[in-house]
């Protein structure tokens, strides 16, 4: 069985060279998460406070919230490359994260060799990740590309390969995040589909975006986080509504008709 569990999970940043002088105390704006100062006087910024998420198989989850509410942080904790600051964060299963893409790719290699380096990276096996080789090929669209090192590539083209790669395996928790925006509208209109087809394999998804329509698509409810706190959970409609008003909420519900899902 998958499952994700945080118990009063807390991811702090601390911030050796800030301008400590100038800072007000007790900050919160409309961006990021709050500054403060940990029991050494250092300067934090308080990514994540206190968060407690228990999901299970067949959970798809949308993460709604401001820039720098702690969306990204909380899918990076949830991927094990960060350590709760304090409380625990516990995982049970294999988690595919789709956001650093520049994690397990190589600059100097081929798009060919990355393909497969990046496999190997999400857990799967070199002989598998041959084998599935021509069909990641084919789908990016990279052509004679992915002969060529992956410095000479644009931030889509690299976006493209790593969609690629994450699409064609079948992982037991998938973490996406935004940030694979980068791809032009109609491979991203392709990349949706494929990527639809994921999330269902996937026995948990956690999805950070600020797509309603996307959220629509993928997610069955969402969570609200707010200056790194967890300030509401519930059907898609429903949060996108609180957080961004009736408008939005009534997109949502058009989305969701359009798919028969309402
Ligand atoms: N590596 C880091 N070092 C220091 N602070 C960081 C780091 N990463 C994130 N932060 C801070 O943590 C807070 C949460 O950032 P995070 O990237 O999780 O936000 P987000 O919800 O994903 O925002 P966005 O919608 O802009 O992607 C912000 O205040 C940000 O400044
Ligand atoms: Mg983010």
């Amino acid at each position: 069985m998958v499952s994700i569990d945080t118990y009063d999970a807390c991811v702090d940043f601390p911030i050796f060279d800030a301008k400590s002088r100038s800072l007000k105390k007790a900050f919160l704006g409309a961006a990021g998460g709050a500054i403060g100062r940990n029991s050494d006087n250092t300067v934090v910024i308080e990514a994540l406070r206190d968060v407690n998420l228990h999901l299970n198989e067949g959970d798809r989850i949308g993460l709604v919230g401001h820039n720098g509410a702690g969306k990204s942080t909380l899918l990076r904790l949830l991927s094990g490359i960060y350590e709760p600051t304090r409380g625990s964060a516990v995982v049970d299963g294999r988690v595919a994260p789709v956001f650093d893409l520049g994690v397990g790719m190589d600059p100097e290699i081929s798009g060919y060799e990355n393909i497969i380096i990046r496999g190997l990276f999400l857990g799967e096996g070199r002989k598998s990740m041959e084998k599935k080789m021509d069909e990641i090929a084919d789908f990016t669209e990279l052509g004679d590309y992915l002969s060529m090192p992956l410095r000479t590539y644009s931030t889509g083209m690299r976006v493209r390969l790593a969609l690629g790669v994450v699409t064609s395996i079948e992982p037991e928790i998938l973490l996406l995040d935004e940030g694979i925006g980068a791809v032009d509208a109609s491979f991203m209109e392709k990349a949706r589909i494929r990527l639809q087809a994921l999330v269902e394999k996937s026995g948990i998804l956690v999805f950070a975006s600020h797509s309603n329509e996307f959220l629509a698509q993928l997610c069955d409810s969402a969570l609200w986080v707010d200056h790194g706190q967890i300030r509401s959970c519930g059907p898609v409609d429903e949060i996108v509504g609180a957080y961004e008003g009736p408008n939005a909420a009534e997109h949502v519900r058009g989305v969701l008709k359009d798919l028969g899902r309402l």
